[in-house]
């Protein structure tokens, strides 16, 4: 068993003010240091993993969390992108070794930078060298659930107003989660433009503004749920993500309250 807490942090990364004090009381969206012109606005979410303390029933105080990630996260951050130029995959695996001393004696489990609510960075402690980008795309198309070997009867009671004989649509959303190591020197891991041709040309451009049923090959003879749908996308993208990454997971979401992954 174990446990886990994960906190995340929201900021403008900007360049400080010059004498500006870097707390770590508040934790609002970019809150500390207060945001200053165009600047990017940033989350990173830190999972630790550890055992609860008995007489606070805490794994880790927030409050410790916020300091040390305010204290010593923004900074390197900011000096990582405006003075060093650095690439995002090539600062997160040194920055994920940076907080392993501070959250000691609990275990660092995960650490993942969101650059936009469409793209995230993650290092993960199973494999710290590698990095993970997470990007998501979005496909609107129809379906209809029907199990051939039930009777008509037998497929309202199990799918509902989901079997109507002539369909129902989705806007579907998908996260396609890669992982790779950083290029020693140019900092990158994948090219994003490379892979967003992959995903439309392997998954968008095939189902978006179908009937998956009737006008797409691979549910012929398969029931279009969720569960299934997000394994075809796997298999037609496992072999196609660009080298060097791996394809690690997708996530598939038919409505925003129901979501299928499939992945290691
Ligand atoms: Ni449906």
């Amino acid at each position: 068993m174990s446990l886990t807490l994960t906190r995340e942090l929201r900021f403008g990364l900007h360049e400080a003010e010059p004498g500006a004090k870097l707390v770590g009381a508040a934790n609002g969206f970019a809150g500390n240091p207060a945001l200053m012109g165009l600047a990017p606005f940033l989350t990173l979410a830190v999972t630790i993993a550890g055992e609860v303390d008995r007489d606070t029933g805490m794994l880790v105080n927030i409050k410790t969390l916020d300091r040390v990630m305010r204290q010593q996260a923004v900074p390197f951050l900011r000096e990582a992108h405006f003075r060093q130029a650095r690439p995002v995959p090539a600062i997160l695996p040194a920055l994920f070794a940076l907080l392993q001393s501070p959250f000691s004696p609990h275990h660092l489990r995960a650490l993942r930078l969101g650059l936009s609510p469409y793209l995230s960075y993650a290092v993960l402690d199973r494999e710290p060298t590698m990095v993970q980008l997470s990007l998501r795309f979005e496909f609107s198309a129809a379906h209809r659930l029907h199990a051939e070997v039930l009777s008509e009867a037998e497929n309202w009671e199990v799918f509902g107003r989901c079997n109507n004989a002539n369909g129902h649509g989705h806007n579907y959303e998908l996260e396609v989660t890669v992982a790779g190591p950083a290029d020693t020197r140019t900092g990158q891991m994948v090219s994003i433009a490379e892979l967003q041709r992959v995903v439309n040309e392997r998954i968008v451009d095939v189902f978006d503004h179908k009937h998956l049923n009737m006008d797409c090959a691979d549910f012929q003879k398969l029931n279009p749920t969720v569960e299934n749908i997000v394994q075809v996308l796997y298999r037609r993208l496992k072999s196609h993500v660009p080298t060097p990454t791996r394809l690690v997971s997708l996530r598939l979401w038919e409505t925003p309250k129901t979501m299928a992954e499939y992945g290691e």
